[in-house]
């Protein structure tokens, strides 16, 4: 595998449990990465999506909200002290228009200091056919974000927002993949589309513009739980092995997802070994105690190429 890099890494930061950059600065640093996060937000613990997607109510968190502006303060800083270059962007839940304009501001800077920044996106607006961030920003995304993005990692709600496609097959869901493809990112990870009751995840990397784009799928068993942080956490492993293993994403994703699949056994086992229903709450991932599946996973779930 080829060297590591320094990544930038604007998500959500809580002070307890593992959602954005408490799910995405570990693993990182595990797999070698230098990782500077900025914390978009700081809240006590996560809001959980399950109070995200099933209620209408505020949810019970307390904590700060970075504003655009305060982004791109630390921005300037770093930049007088010369401290802008990065291999890598990575950016997650981004919750208002205005912070989502400063971070193409960041992008294009970023890109000035090294011309080959590489910029991973996770256009995070909702799941299971709910927004959960203002409408405003699906435009947004589709229109700028989309454009300068190397890699994209919807989940099937927001591939088909930014496809206009309905996902109703693995056909449907290589088309989204191609689509996004013309309108910019040359990696595009569904990291999980639903077919009748089966999880799929599905690659696509176009390696040169005009070109066909090599395409794969990883069937993943639906584990009857629900987990929060592990969107975040596919996509920064996703960054970090495609990054070692840049003309073979299927690779990449077979070590993401084999990390990942541990990952969530270890959670369950927990759960139920310290008596809890799995079935009942949202689960706190078991980060720490999975890193050794984290730097040296054993691929047990493999690409299939198309
Ligand atoms: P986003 O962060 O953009 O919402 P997402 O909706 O795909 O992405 P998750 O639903 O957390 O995020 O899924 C991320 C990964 O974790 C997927 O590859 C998915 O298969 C895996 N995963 C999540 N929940 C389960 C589950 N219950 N059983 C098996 N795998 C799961
Ligand atoms: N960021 C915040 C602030 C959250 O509250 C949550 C979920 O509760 C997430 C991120 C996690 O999203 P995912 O489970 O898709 O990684
Ligand atoms: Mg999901
Ligand atoms: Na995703
Ligand atoms: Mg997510």
């Amino acid at each position: 595998p080829s060297e590591t890099g320094r990544v930038l890494s604007i998500q959500s930061h809580t002070v307890q449990g593992y959602v954005g950059n408490k799910s995405a600065v570990f693993p990182l640093q595990l797999l070698g990465y230098d990782v500077d996060p900025i914390n978009s937000v700081q809240f006590s613990n996560h809001t959980g999506k399950l109070l995200l997607l099933h209620s209408n109510r505020y949810p019970t968190f307390k904590g700060q909200v970075l504003n655009g502006q305060q982004l791109w303060e630390l921005i300037e800083g770093l930049q007088e002290n010369d401290l802008l270059y990065y291999t890598h962007l990575l950016t997650g839940y981004i919750g208002s228009v205005s912070f989502l304009s400063t971070v193409l501001e960041v992008v294009n800077k970023l890109l000035s200091v090294n011309p080959k920044l590489k910029y991973v996106c996770d256009p995070v607006m909702g799941d299971e056919g709910k927004l959960y961030v203002p409408p405003e920003l699906v435009s947004v995304y589709r229109e700028k974000v989309v454009p300068v993005a190397s890699m994209l990692t919807p989940n099937q709600f927001e591939a088909e927002l930014l496809t206009n496609l309905r996902i109703e097959s693995e056909k449907d869901g290589r088309e989204a993949c191609n689509i996004l493809h013309a309108a910019g990112p040359p990696m595009v990870v569904l990291t999980s589309i639903n077919i009748n009751g089966n999880l799929f995840l599905i690659g696509s990397h176009q390696k040169e513009k005009g070109l066909s784009p090599e395409q794969f799928k990883i069937v993943i068993p639906k584990i009857p739980a629900y987990f929060t942080g592990t969107g975040d956490l596919t996509t920064a492993l996703l960054l970090g092995w495609s990054n070692k293993y840049p003309d073979n994403l299927d690779k990449a994703a077979e070590l993401a997802v084999s990390s990942l699949q541990a990952l969530l056994q270890r959670t369950i086992k927990d759960y139920k070994s310290a008596g809890h229903d799995p079935k009942s709450s949202s689960l706190e991932i078991r980060l720490i105690q999975s890193q050794n599946d984290i730097r040296n996973p054993e691929i047990k779930f493999r690409a299939e190429r198309y």
